[in-house]
């Protein structure tokens, strides 16, 4: 038998002839297999090279950080960016931008209506922040039964789950707005986010020259009967990240406004008794055009499925 070519591999490999198994899946692995095949030979990766790459990804897939290095390398920006594409080819480039999820949320956090502390009002977490502002729909209006699903990290800049010195969804929770689309959440300024030391990921932007820093930030799922569910961001201003973010998240628009409240008269019930940084932000909600619009598979749950 004739020895085998590189082009006889790689037809083997990429499954061009074979009907069994899943047609996608076949082509999108032998795309991806056929590039690297590529770059081995254009870069004349050794197998060294090769050995410790597969090394590295099996470390990486052990330690759970997959999902870090996604956001690192650009590719959940990336969906972003397609997704808008997608709306705006759609016509339906409105509402409040989308920011991607990141490797960190948690579903079926606690939920609560119209009002609730993220900080679980156990200890006094500083600076104190209210954010607050309405559901609505591109026209406008409130969108009764939104739930607004919020998470950050803590002080340090860990999130609980991830994090086994934090309570279970500490930093996590739901509200479900009350009858005119409005919500609001008291919780403290999170500071900014740095990616793992000595970890698979860490090692990887190491050599890449590149730091493993977001600034600071507060994630949203933001879901309503009807609408569109939304999965962004905000961002506090100040942070010496905001337009060096690894994670390539930022966007302008979501970049908040911090305002200095010295009178707490209306939200003695968040516990609030003194002065404290405000944020309001009304998120609007693109409508739903397809079933699958209005759910949200969690990357959790893909990861486990
Ligand atoms: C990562 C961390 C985050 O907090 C986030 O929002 C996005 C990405 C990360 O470590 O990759
Ligand atoms: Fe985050």
């Amino acid at each position: 038998m004739a020895e085998l070519t590189r082009q006889e591999l790689l037809k083997l490999v990429e499954t061009t002839q074979a009907a069994d198994g899943n047609e996608r899946v076949r082509r999108i692995v032998g795309r991806v297999v056929a590039d690297l095949f590529e770059a081995i030979d254009d870069l004349d990766i050794t197998p060294d090279e090769f050995w410790n790459g597969v090394g590295w990804l099996t470390r990486l897939g052990a330690s759970g950080q997959t999902g870090l290095i996604t956001a690192g390398l650009g590719f959940d920006r990336l969906l972003d960016i397609r997704e808008d594409e997608k709306d705006r080819r759609a016509g339906l480039a409105m509402g409040t931008p989308r920011a991607i999820e990141g490797p960190l949320y948690i579903p079926d956090a606690p939920l609560a209506t119209a009002e609730v502390r993220l900080d679980d009002g156990a200890s006094a977490r500083a600076p104190v922040l209210v954010m607050e502002g309405r559901v609505l729909d591109a026209k406008g209006t409130p969108l009764k039964g939104a739930i607004v699903d919020i998470w950050h990290c803590n002080e340090h800049g860990r999130y609980s789950h991830f994090d086994p010195s934090q309570k279970e969804f500490e930093l996590r929770r739901r509200v479900r707005v009350d009858g005119n689309g409005a919500y609001r959440f008291r919780s403290f300024l999170p500071p900014g986010y740095a990616i793992p030391p000595n970890s698979p990921t860490s090692e990887l932007f190491a050599a890449l020259g590149r730091h493993g820093n977001r600034p600071a930030h507060i994630h949203f799922l933001v879901s309503a009967p009807g609408a569109k569910t939304l999965t962004t961001q905000i961002n506090i201003p100040g942070d010496a990240f905001i337009h060096d973010d690894f994670a390539f998240a930022t966007r302008d628009s979501l970049i908040v406004t911090l305002e200095t409240v010295t009178d707490p008269k209306g939200y003695e019930s968040l516990g609030i008794t003194g002065s404290f940084t405000r944020i309001q932000f009304d998120f609007r909600l693109q409508p739903a055009t397809a079933t699958t619009d209005q759910q949200h598979l969690a990357r959790e749950a893909r990861a486990h499925a």
